[in-house]
């Protein structure tokens, strides 16, 4: 067989297809990973992923694999019949979702007529609205799919046009106003139905705190509040589902495009089972919907997206492309808007048409995809490579320069071009100002609040790691134990200089190492949850430690203080480090914690988490090598990391803001530091450590801490922060109710 060329490909399709899509002028054969080949060999960055179909990245081989062995087994039975394949999958997606039951299908439209279906007759059944006057209320610029209805309820004329009659028993509101919301619902209102943020219309974020107003409405009218998650779900805006950047759980999901790994359709409408309990047998269904294929595929995508941490790599790498787009001077952008891996930059079209940029984009290797004239929008796979995505951004650069007006142009346009231009210098100004506060910064200065404990019994009797040398302090105890003191006592003033305010913790005799109190457990969001050591010589604080926490909340400095699961260790923020620039948390395992850690304290805390292992007895808790700046610096110790924690490290936080620690600063233990804003507190530093850190923007504090080196601690593990949070708006409370969580609040 002949290969034909690309232009004639082109024109044999479009020769034999429908006209309604418009395909840019590339022809692809082959993907693998973030990258598209086409018929000619050439390559191409997917910062598309098929609208998020392929978040997992093509030809993912654990999800091809999954395929091939079920095909090969059975792959299409129809649900007339029960498969093993079904259950295992629901089931895991009830789960993730915090829901009672799923209804699966195939395309995602099928699943939102599910869920229409089911939202009307949950209106009559349940809530006794009179036959055939139940109301669904959407969003103005809704994109829920082209079928029939849902384009009935489309505000777009395009979606709508030469298709009615329409079906009736929709309202409208304006996306993001809840008093428009409260205005369109009536009492026939069965549900809202709405995209947490807007894809198509452009990525359209609605104001913080928006979610948690509309599922306030739909409580206090007895509304169902629907949320089409298709695109948003899955990891794609840096959380599982972007709910849960509120701390809500809707009653109805619709989730479909990455549900089927990259390579089938799979969706599916999940709810409360008093949502979907009002569909019996007969009353819906779809032949191909839930077939063993599609299960198990469904099944391995979710558990790869847990396995390999894509919800975490999302957040991570997508404030690192939001932040990198929004830090781009030009005129032609009118603004950067997103979550996670998926941002949408607005375009000015006078000056660079979407369309326009998005072909150069393609000739140069890069594929994005324009929405309504003015925005790129860029929602690679979740597994992207940071070097990939930040080429893939350097090509969006440069391709925004070649539309750039030329300066000598600029330098002479008259007055009447002037008002002409979009950007206006008043205009540039705004939005270079915008574009300032956009940058990475340092925490604004809130006085932070910490906790220390006493060193007044602080010695080394023990030895549990490489550290600790007890012989060497039964010679010079008493001059190590008045050293202790007197550098513990510079390091609270410090902090107090600094403008902290430290609770201390009062001592123990026997209990030397209670002076870390980093290791009493980690504090995010005023909630505790309290170590549980590995070491037995450490083991007796952890009583000590609760009492202290529950002083602290009757105090109202906290509001909850929970146990660490049944089995497992932690050893309190010693191993789970809160990088607020990425909205992730770090967490150390390999030595002193349970690497399941991360699963508890995502759970706990409604955060994506990062697990790295660490292979260096010296370097036994993650503090003692990673350490996150005010500004998302990352200053870290190679040789204490696994290679795949390497990895990801580098992925994550990118080159450009890592600062490699030296074996001299390692060992004298610098890396264990707290950073309060700008400022870093160290027990030591070199000078080139110092330099670096002065180049970036920090002031360095040098509070030398000899004797606690001795048992292996420094300034951060002398410290636990007690007034860290996650972003405004982010679940105050855990959202998802899973066995262990529950073992885990009813213990506290
Ligand atoms: C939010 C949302 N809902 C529904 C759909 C429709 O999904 P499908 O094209 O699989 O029918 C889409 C597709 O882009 C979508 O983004």
């Amino acid at each position: 067989m002949t290969r034909s060329t690309t232009p004639e490909t082109i024109a044999r399709e479009q020769q034999f297809a429908a006209r309604n899509y418009a395909p840019l002028p590339v022809v692809l054969e082959r993907g693998h990973g973030e990258w598209l080949t086409d018929v000619d060999g050439k390559r191409y960055l997917d910062l598309m992923s098929a609208y998020s179909a392929v978040s997992h990245g093509h030809a993912h081989p654990r999800l091809v694999r999954a395929l091939t062995e079920q095909a090969q087994r059975v792959a299409v039975t129809s649900r007339a019949y029960h498969t093993a394949a079904l259950g295992p999958f629901l089931e895991k997606l009830t789960r993730l979702t915090g829901l009672e039951r799923a209804l699966p299908a195939n395309g995602g439209a099928e699943s939102v007529e599910t869920a229409i279906k089911a939202a009307r007759r949950w209106g009559y059944q349940v809530k006794k609205i009179p036959q055939d006057r139940a109301e669904i209320v959407v969003a103005r610029g809704n994109f829920h799919g082209r079928s029939t209805t849902i384009v009935s309820f489309s505000t777009e004329d395009s979606y709508r046009d030469g298709f009615g009659p329409f079906t009736p028993g929709f309202r409208h509101f304006d996306f993001g106003d809840l008093a428009s919301l409260e205005a369109a619902i009536t009492p026939n209102t069965a549900a809202v139905l709405i995209e947490p943020i807007q894809g198509e219309a452009g990525i359209v974020v609605p104001p913080d705190g928006f979610l948690r107003g509309v599922r306030a409405l739909c409580d206090k009218h007895r509304v169902l509040m629907i949320l089409d998650e298709i695109q948003s779900g899955l990891g794609r805006t840096g959380r599982w589902f972007a709910f849960q950047h509120e701390g809500i759980k809707p009653d109805g999901l619709i989730l479909g495009k990455a549900l089927g790994g990259g390579l089938l359709p799979v969706s599916c409408f999940v709810a409360t089972a008093e949502v979907m309990d009002v569909f019996e047998p007969g009353s819906h269904g779809s032949t191909f919907g839930g077939n063993p294929l599609a299960a198990a595929v469904g099944l391995e995508a979710l558990e790869v997206m847990e396995d390999e941490g894509l919800v975490a790599r999302s957040a991570a790498l997508g404030s690192h492309l939001l932040s990198r787009l929004r830090q781009i001077d030009s005129r032609i952008i009118r603004a950067v808007r997103g979550r996670g891996l998926w941002v949408g930059v607005d375009l000015d079209p006078a000056l660079a048409p979407a369309r326009a940029v998005v072909e150069r984009l393609a000739a140069k290797g890069v594929l994005s995809k324009d929405t309504h004239e003015t925005v790129i929008r860029f929602a690679p796979p979740l597994t992207i490579s940071r070097a990939a995505l930040d080429w893939g951004i350097d090509v969006f650069i440069e391709t925004l320069e070649e539309f750039e007006p030329a300066p000598a142009h600029k330098a002479d346009v008259n007055q009447a071009d002037v008002t002409a231009l979009p950007a206006t210098p008043r205009r540039k100004a705004a939005m270079k100002s915008q574009r300032d506060t956009q940058r990475p910064t340092a925490r604004p200065a809130t006085r932070a609040h910490l906790m220390m404990s006493a060193p007044d019994h602080f010695e080394v009797s023990y030895k549990i790691n490489p550290w600790m040398d007890p012989e060497h302090w039964a010679v010079s105890a008493e001059r190590l134990a008045s050293d202790a003191k007197r550098g513990w006592q510079a390091l609270k003033l410090t902090y107090e200089r600094l403008g902290a305010r430290v609770e201390v913790q009062p001592p123990v005799r026997g209990l030397p190492d209670m002076v870390f109190t980093a290791n009493a457990g980690l504090v995010l969001d005023r909630k505790v949850t309290l170590a549980r050591f590995l070491c037995r010589e450490r083991q007796g604080e952890q009583p000590h430690n609760r009492a202290f926490f529950e002083a602290l909340r009757a105090r109202g400095v906290v509001d909850e203080v929970i146990d660490t699961p049944a089995g497992l260790y932690f050893e309190g923020a010693g191993d789970a480090i809160w990088d607020r620039q990425r909205s992730v948390l770090w967490t150390g395992y390999g030595q002193r914690s349970s690497r399941e850690m991360q699963f508890v304290l995502a759970e706990t805390y409604g955060v994506p988490t990062v697990a790295l292992e660490l292979v260096d007895p010296r370097f036994y808790h993650l503090d003692t090598c990673f350490c996150v700046l005010g500004r998302g610096d990352v200053l870290y110790y190679r040789p204490a990391f696994s290679e795949r924690a390497l990895g990801l490290i580098e992925d994550l936080v990118g080159r450009d803001r890592l600062i490699e620690a030296s074996d001299e600063d390692a060992c004298h233990l610098a890396v264990n530091s707290v950073a309060l804003g700008d400022d870093a507190v160290f027990c030591h530093a070199t000078e080139t450590l110092r330099g670096q850190l002065a180049e970036r923007g920090y002031r360095t504090h040098v509070v030398p801490l000899d004797s606690f080196n001795r048992s292996g601690g420094a300034a951060y593990c002398l410290t636990l922060r007690l007034d860290l949070s996650t972003p405004v708006g982010a679940a105050k409370q855990p959202i998802f109710v899973e066995d262990d969580a529950v073992e885990l609040r009813a213990a506290a």
